[in-house]
């Protein structure tokens, strides 16, 4: 009697010793602090930490990355990307950084769309058309958070419940990203997306990166690499005309690797019109890293893997110095770019692109990752 009582209290020990380690492990992984509270919400910063020692930071509030801390060549860590030190930033500051956009990333022209012989419109919030899912779209909104367990790595889930007609868009939606943090410095987000009922659906992440640590000059020693044989050319709105055109011969072949500073200024139709680059490349989708931006001076290295047609390039055209983020570091023209993996811009309107409906049937199920190495 007495061994089996001791038995069962040594399996007890056991037991709760795992435990304890099994809630320390987690702990040291993911730590989180209060940011804020945004419509009732409480708004929390999470900083999660691989077994490489190295950080990133989340926050609820958009569902955005907020820091990237990754070394350079010499083990120097620096943040990458874009973000802000307090909620107080992100209140009164760019409504995009590191943000997930929806519910339709990029512009929707005239803000119009027809789903099921239905007309929708919606805000405009860019010149004539809508954009990023407008005003008070998914990036301006405190998501649901839940930092998953028993995960090889620091994982959190963040969902929106979007109710029906929330910014002109049909449907209640359920949007589901979930962050990864690997031991490899990958950010995995996959992203789920169900609907009741039958509607449009674009989503991405708006991270801005600078690989030199963001606030440190312009990315336009950067050299980028993406595998996309064809870009969709846009009108003085941003709005593509229609046409896949071909990359070959344009400063827009990228697909052998170029300095992003090399082409941009060349006096060149889409560049003249997108104030530099501003447009989504059409992917070929066939090796397995789609794009990638190394920076020679720090060896710091970029790989984009995705499974959407599509991704933004944007050089921070519109970035003109006013926003200081963190450790207060000022964010000027072109000091940052974004590879927004994407649907094109506009296609509720392009009957020739992938379709973006989403219905009750099938949810939207994808991948995106940001790799951090060192070249
Ligand atoms: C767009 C830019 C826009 C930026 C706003 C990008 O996705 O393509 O035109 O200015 O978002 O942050």
């Amino acid at each position: 009697m007495k061994k089996v009582k001791l038995l069962t209290v040594a399996l007890i020990a056991v037991l709760m010793a795992g435990m304890v380690a099994c809630k320390t492990k987690t702990k040291e992984m993911i730590t989180s602090e209060a940011f804020g509270t945004f419509d009732g919400k409480e708004v929390l910063l999470y900083t999660l930490t691989n077994k490489a020692g190295n950080v990133i930071k989340l926050t609820n509030y958009g569902a955005a990355i907020v820091q990237i801390n990754v070394p350079d060549r010499n083990g120097v860590k620096e943040n990458v990307t874009f973000g802000y030190d307090t909620f107080g930033g992100y209140a009164g500051g760019d409504l995009y950084f590191g943000k997930v956009v929806g519910q339709y990333a990029n512009r929707i022209a005239k803000g119009k769309f027809t789903v099921d012989g239905v007309e929708y419109s919606l805000a405009l919030n860019n010149g004539p058309n809508s954009l990023h899912g407008g005003p008070t779209g998914w990036h301006s909104r405190a998501w649901d958070a839940e930092v998953l367990k028993g995960t090889d790595y620091p994982a959190i889930r963040f969902t929106y419940n979007k109710p029906d007609m929330e910014e002109g868009f049909p449907g209640n939606l359920v949007a589901e990203v979930v962050y990864t943090w690997t031991d490899e410095n990958e950010i995995i987000m996959d992203y789920k997306v169900t609907t009741d009922r039958n509607t449009v659906l674009n989503i991405t992440n708006h991270a801005y990166f600078n690989l030199h640590g963001a606030g440190n000059g312009d990315i336009l020693d950067h050299e980028a690499l993406i595998r996309a044989s064809s870009f969709t050319p846009v009108d003085s709105t941003l709005i593509p005309t229609g046409e896949i055109r071909p990359v070959e011969g344009t400063p827009f072949d990228f697909r052998t690797p170029h300095l992003i500073g090399e082409r941009i200024s060349m006096d060149y139709d889409q560049l003249v019109l997108g104030g530099g680059y501003d447009h989504n490349f059409v992917l070929d989708n066939v090796e397995p890293v789609d794009a990638e931006v190394y920076d020679p001076s720090t060896g710091r290295l970029l790989e984009v893997i995705t499974d959407q047609p599509g991704v933004q390039l944007y050089t921070g055209n519109f970035l003109d110095g006013t926003q200081t983020g963190v450790g207060g570091k000022v964010y000027n023209y072109r000091s940052g770019f974004c590879l927004e993996t994407q649907h094109f811009p506009d296609s509720p309107n392009q009957p020739a692109f992938p379709s973006v409906i989403l219905t009750p049937e099938e949810p939207f199920l994808s991948s995106t990752v940001y790799r951090f190495s060192i070249r």
